[in-house]
């Protein structure tokens, strides 16, 4: 074993016994009830939970959002503005929005311009109650059946009593209860086997997880960072050398193309590097940071204890920001402080957060630019591959941070270094950039110039979805038109 894979190795096994062995003192154990239900153990309907559990029923339903809610899209000035050049060739820079509410996630994700004919069976797995009981009919060809053809349209039976259920009618099987409970015992249980499986090679049995660990687990069935094997179109977590940002990267770059033949998502089409798209890794953020290193999970936070009608206390099922909510959702650990200090904690890390991580998204920006520019002017192929691998890395560092989707409240150390790193790679493109098209005499400040006008027209154009069509010009074309 190499020293760095050792330290890597040894520092996950300290990881592990602090994340899976640390007990936490609040969960509930106040209210030991016995809730056997007379459920089907097949039950996937939402509704079907309402009779017998009407205060855990009533929460989620504060999950639906108004009628009028207009989505938030992240590829705007006020956001992300670099983002459609950033994503450039690939459906994120046409809509990508800001998360809403578990009752709309199988709406959203039927509407959403970023699925088409070429949309895989996988894209439904974080969505819908249905996913395990389309795994049992389909197997192993529900990962690669076609989206809109097979899976949205189809039929799902519901057990005994139920109605039949089109995937496309979605609202009742919108994630929900069968998903993180046992409908017979309300146990809870993981029902994504890509979880299951990613834990499992990475040393860890689910199985044996207990009450605490599980308020975890349920959440990282979905809010984790992942890819499509290129085989199977399978969801696969890469954490085999861990969950930090950095093992992902390590993962990436040896096994997942050693192995699964698997280089990125897309070509970006600015500077011609295959990219890896990040995507929400809310579990890998949160379970190296401080609460997470600390035992404290993410029901603690997300589903605070509640009054119900008969005044009993309940488990919040309305999944938002905690910050709605600090007497309950903080203030339970975080006594000695005031709702005013903590809520300036956090403000304070996310605001440094966004700081840094909009310089290091400005800084691939124009990595990217300056690698195309490269490209043009006819630089040495081997100089524009080692540019377009550090364009790689840098872009993959920030996008880990930025698909995670507290601002860095979840590990805050964590997000900057990986900021950091990002900048780290992105400095090491230009710098490669530089020499190459300073020996082609290049005038590089004509090519900074032309970089400022083409962001300014991105941000000038309203539309979010066209915002993209800006970023490639006659100056920076897009490089994978381009005839050899
Ligand atoms: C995303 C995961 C998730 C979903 C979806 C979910 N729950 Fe829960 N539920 C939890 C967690 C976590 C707890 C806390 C369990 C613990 O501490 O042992 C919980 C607790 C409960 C309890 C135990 C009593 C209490 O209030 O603590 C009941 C009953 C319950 N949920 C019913 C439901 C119903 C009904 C639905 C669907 C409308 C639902 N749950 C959907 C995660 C979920
Ligand atoms: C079956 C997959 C799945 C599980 C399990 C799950 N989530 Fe989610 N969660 C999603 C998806 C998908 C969205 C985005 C939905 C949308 O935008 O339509 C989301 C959105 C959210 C949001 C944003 C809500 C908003 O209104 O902005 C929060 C907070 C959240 N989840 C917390 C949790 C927590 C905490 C757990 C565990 C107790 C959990 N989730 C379990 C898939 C899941
Ligand atoms: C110590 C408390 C805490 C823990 C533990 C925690 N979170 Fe959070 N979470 C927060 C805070 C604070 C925010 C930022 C909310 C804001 O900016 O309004 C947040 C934001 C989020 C969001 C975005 C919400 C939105 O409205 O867009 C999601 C999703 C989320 N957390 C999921 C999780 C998951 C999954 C876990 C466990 C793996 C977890 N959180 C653990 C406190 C916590
Ligand atoms: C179940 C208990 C628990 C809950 C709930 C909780 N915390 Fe914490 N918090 C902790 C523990 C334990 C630590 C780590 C203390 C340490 O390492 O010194 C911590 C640390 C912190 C820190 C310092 C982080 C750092 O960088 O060192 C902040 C800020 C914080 N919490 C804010 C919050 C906010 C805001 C909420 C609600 C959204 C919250 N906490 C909810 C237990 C909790």
């Amino acid at each position: 074993m190499n020293p760095l894979r050792k330290t890597i190795y040894l520092s996950l096994k300290v990881f592990v016994i602090i994340l899976f062995t640390t007990a936490c003192s609040s969960s509930n154990t106040e209210e030991v009830t016995d809730l056997t239900t007379d459920l089907s153990p097949d039950e996937i309907v939402n509704t079907a939970f309402a009779e017998e559990f009407p205060d855990q029923y009533e929460s989620y339903m504060r999950n639906v959002y108004d009628e009028d809610y207009e989505h938030v899209s992240k590829l705007t000035e006020e956001v992300e503005p670099q983002l459609p050049i950033l994503f450039h060739g690939y459906g994120f820079s046409i809509e990508y929005n800001k998360p809403r509410g578990h009752a709309h996630a199988v709406e959203d994700v039927m509407s959403i311009d970023r699925i088409n004919e070429d949309s895989v069976g996988s894209c439904m797995t974080c969505k819908s109650t249905a996913v395990p009981a389309l795994l049992d009919e389909m197997g192993e060809d529900y990962w690669s059946a076609s989206f809109l053809d097979e899976v949205a349209p189809r039929t799902i039976e519901l057990g005994e009593g139920g109605e039949s259920e089109e995937l496309s009618e979605y609202g009742h099987i919108s994630i929900g209860c069968s998903d993180c409970h046992d409908p017979e015992t309300m146990d809870l249980r993981i029902t994504r086997p890509s979880f299951t499986n990613a834990m499992d090679r990475y040393g860890v049995d689910v199985s044996e997880a207990n009450k605490n660990e599980m308020r975890s687990y349920a959440c990282g069935q979905c809010h984790t960072n992942y890819y499509f094997d290129p085989e199977t179109q399978k969801v696969t977590f890469p954490w085999d050398e861990g969950l930090r940002v950095e093992d992902m990267w390590e993962y990436y770059e040896t096994t997942a193309q050693e192995e699964h033949d698997f280089e990125g998502e897309w070509e970006h089409s600015i500077s011609g590097t295959t990219i890896v798209k990040a995507q929400h890794p809310e579990f890998e953020m949160w379970s190296y940071g401080p609460h997470g290193e600390a035992g404290v999970s993410c029901a603690d936070c997300h589903m605070p204890y509640e009054r119900g009608a008969d005044k009993k206390k309940t488990t919040s099922h309305h999944w938002t920001s905690p910050l709605e909510n600090v007497e309950q959702s903080c203030l339970s650990c975080h006594g000695d402080k005031s709702e005013d200090e903590l809520l300036d904690r956090v403000d304070n890390i996310q605001e440094r957060h966004l700081e840094a991580l909009e310089e290091s998204q400005d800084l691939s920006v124009k990595a990217h630019y300056y690698v195309n520019r490269m490209i043009t002017s006819g630089a040495d192929e081997e100089a524009i591959e080692e540019a377009q691998q550090h364009v790689r890395e840098g872009q993959w560092f920030w996008d880990i941070v930025a698909a995670e989707n507290s601002d860095g409240f979840h590990n805050p150390h964590g997000s900057m270094d990986s900021i950091r790193m990002s900048t780290d790679a992105s400095n090491k493109a230009l710098k490669v950039a530089n020499r190459e098209l300073s020996k082609l005499g290049e005038d590089l400040d004509e090519l900074d110039r032309q970089i400022e006008e083409t962001v300014q027209e991105v941000y000038d154009e309203e539309d979010p979805g066209k915002k993209h069509e800006h970023a490639v010009n006659e100056y920076f074309p897009n490089v994978l038109e381009l005839e050899n």
